[in-house]
């Protein structure tokens, strides 16, 4: 693990385990080679797809965001009250902030704030502006993918316990065996007196779900493509743009929205050295994104050898915040 200090930053200890272009490279080959094709969704999040996905959290359409922020605030008090004092905060993704700045505010003595996230511009930023506006908990962030283990910094004040805070339903975009290994993976960083704190998205009617991820404005169609152009510039692949297009469709047996991108015509793309050949109307899966019920989570997270302690929705059951600990 290599720390770097960074001159003229805010004051905080960067832990850089960012993937390479091999490791970009090689996902990209195993992706595409198998059947259906597929490509890692986790590299969505350069800074432009960054940029893009809060673009999303604020569509119309997009009802994720601002309905677990509202259930959120609304909620606060009795969420702090369930999680122990003086915590040291560690987070699966930093995203904008918006959703730490409320739990931080509201916790008891939160030690330290860790977040755990790929995109290094997302974390920076997320972490400077944390940091200038908590000046008494002390900033860790590791730039890595979540998905690995990865070993915690130290915060410098003894922290009482570990709470994870995994919000946005993003464990909704990997499968159910992943989603458990991530679940244990979670329950190994909390220990055996920690929680986590984890937002889901919840089933609700096709129609809405589908919007959510087709909005009318095309940000969405311009995000998923853009891990097409972030592709292209960082490994070399050489895909059209206009020979794909974005869709968006509901399983509403597998309780999940499956986002793709299509290809338009017969056609042959160049990654590294090899050629992958693409039929008119083949899709390549880039995204799933599952919807829970209450029954289906708590079976979920019972296999990571975790239970649910609380549970709090909105007021339309669309989405859930649920604290779980080690069962
Ligand atoms: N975690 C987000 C979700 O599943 C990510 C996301 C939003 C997304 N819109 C998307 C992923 C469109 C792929 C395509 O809702």
């Amino acid at each position: 693990m290599n720390a770097v200090a960074l001159p003229g930053a805010a004051d905080f200890r960067l832990t850089d385990l960012r993937p390479t272009p091999d490791t970009m490279t090689s996902d990209a080959f195993a992706g595409l080679s198998s059947s259906p094709k597929r490509l890692p969704s986790k590299y969505f999040y350069d800074a432009r797809g960054s940029e893009l996905f809060e673009a999303i959290t604020r569509l119309p359409e997009y009802y994720l965001t601002r309905t677990e922020i509202a259930l959120m605030e609304s909620r606060m008090t009795d969420i702090a009250k369930a999680v122990a004092p003086h915590p040291h905060v560690v987070e699966y993704g930093s995203g904008s902030g918006r959703k730490t700045r409320i739990l931080l505010n509201a916790l008891v003595d939160p030690i330290a704030y860790t977040a755990i996230e790929i995109s290094r511009t997302a974390l920076l930023s997320s972490v400077q502006c944390l940091g200038e506006e908590f000046p008494s908990i002390e900033m860790l962030p590791v730039c890595a993918d979540f998905t690995k283990p990865v070993r915690l910094p130290a915060p410098t004040r003894r922290a009482a316990r570990t709470l994870v805070f995994f919000p946005g339903s993003t464990l909704g975009n990997f499968s159910d065996d992943e989603a458990v290994a991530l679940l244990r993976s979670m329950r190994a960083t909390m220990g055996d007196h920690g929680n986590a704190l984890v937002g889901i998205d919840l089933q609700k009617d096709g129609a809405l779900i589908e919007a959510a991820y087709n909005d009318a404005a095309g940000v969405t169609a311009e995000f998923t493509l853009n891990l097409l152009v972030r592709l292209n510039r960082e490994i070399g692949s050489n895909f059209i743009l206009g020979n794909f297009r974005h869709r968006a469709i509901y399983n509403a047996d597998a309780g999940r929205i499956e986002t793709s991108l299509v290809s338009k015509r017969e056609q042959i793309v160049a990654l590294g050295g090899r050629t992958f050949g693409f039929a008119a109307g083949e899709a390549m899966e880039v995204e799933c994104s599952h919807k829970y019920s209450t029954l289906g989570f708590a079976q979920l997270v019972a296999r990571a050898g975790l239970r649910v302690v609380n549970a709090w929705n909105d007021p339309l059951d669309w989405f859930g915040i649920r604290l779980v600990a080690p069962a």
